[in-house]
């Protein structure tokens, strides 16, 4: 275990001059262990991989970006805390669901920083990440914690990323530019299929470790992806609970109405020092958004790649 800061700032450079780089775009990107980082991204992920040590009962929320992270922050942090606060104490009411779960790349081990108060963290710990199944540390792949992961069609998580960018970016994309980069994989946190495929394997050899989680699933039947939910976290909901109406007080905290439109989730300023925007979160949050930006040709061609990277899977989006 690296613990010493000065020493691991240096064994993080030394590794990114080795790492192949794309500097296209409006931040360069690194390939590590076969995921691109940004450039913000790349720090923290190598000290993390360096540095963490995972307890078996961590909970950690996978996700390629923009494809219902923040909604499963939400879900996740309100199921497993459920009995901690009483409704009107809500901590999503005042908090970010990107501060209450954070990530290891970007906010634990943010530009490298070995952080000093992870053993303080309350049990379970939860945490977010972008990256591959393959490219997690080994004690995250090792440890019985679990590992929660969302996905989206990736039509409608192209257009997410396209106007996240757009939102917070100085220099405009070009959806162009930004299409051509997104099929060929270079983007953060992709190639989206390998990114997608890892974890999609690793739901099916461990079912125990990883549950594998739709966007589209959640906005058709969310009480019941709330039940699978919160079986797979080892703490099913009760038939008081569910009597009480718990799972829909939970469902509708975590609605796209109401979170978008409290306080804490409206503003510009950033939910983290130097990151995006608290509200850049929240756009649409619809299913098939991608018809309105997307011409027929890259709409066929993006599906045609999807079809034949996920060939043999079992996976079907
Ligand atoms: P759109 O851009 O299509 O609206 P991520 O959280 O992974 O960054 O993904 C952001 C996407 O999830 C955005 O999609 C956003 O609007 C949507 N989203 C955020 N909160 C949501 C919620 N509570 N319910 C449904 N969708 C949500």
């Amino acid at each position: 275990l690296l613990n010493d800061q000065e020493e691991m700032n240096k064994k993080i450079e030394e590794l990114i001059a080795t790492l192949p780089v794309v500097s296209e775009g409006s931040v360069p990107h690194y390939q590590f262990k076969g995921c691109w980082y940004p450039s913000f991204a790349i720090r923290g992920n190598i000290a993390a991989d360096l540095h963490f040590q995972a307890q078996d009962s961590d909970i950690f929320l996978a996700s390629p970006p923009k494809s219902g992270t923040t909604w499963m922050k939400a879900l996740i942090f309100s199921i497993v805390n459920r009995n901690r606060y009483p409704p009107n104490e809500r901590p999503l009411l005042s908090t970010h669901p990107h501060i209450l779960i954070q990530f290891l790349e970007t906010g634990h081990y943010r530009n490298g920083n070995i952080p000093e108060n992870l053993d303080q963290l309350p049990k379970p710990r939860l945490f977010a990440t972008h990256s591959h199944y393959a490219s997690l540390s080994q004690s995250i792949r090792h440890s019985s914690c679990r590992i929660v992961y969302v996905c989206r069609n990736r039509l409608d998580t192209f257009i997410s990323f396209f106007h996240f960018l757009r939102l917070h970016e100085k220099n405009q994309p070009d959806m162009d530019a930004t299409y051509e980069k997104y099929c060929r994989g270079i983007i953060g946190f992709g190639p989206f299929w390998d990114n997608i495929l890892g974890y999609w394997q690793a739901s099916l050899e461990k079912p125990e470790k990883v549950l594998f989680m739709k966007y589209e699933d959640l906005k058709e039947d969310l009480v019941f992806e709330m039940k699978r939910l919160a079986d797979f976290l080892g703490v099913p909901f009760s038939v008081e609970e569910e009597e009480e109406g718990l799972i829909e007080e939970i469902s509708r905290l975590c609605s796209f109405e109401i979170l978008k439109n409290l306080e804490v989730n409206r503003t510009h300023k950033p939910y983290l020092e130097g990151g995006a925007p608290a509200n850049a979160f929240y756009r649409k949050g619809e299913v098939g958004d991608f018809v309105n930006h997307l011409d027929p040709s890259m709409v066929e061609n993006l599906m045609k790649i999807t079809q034949e990277k996920f060939a043999g899977s079992g996976l079907v989006f």
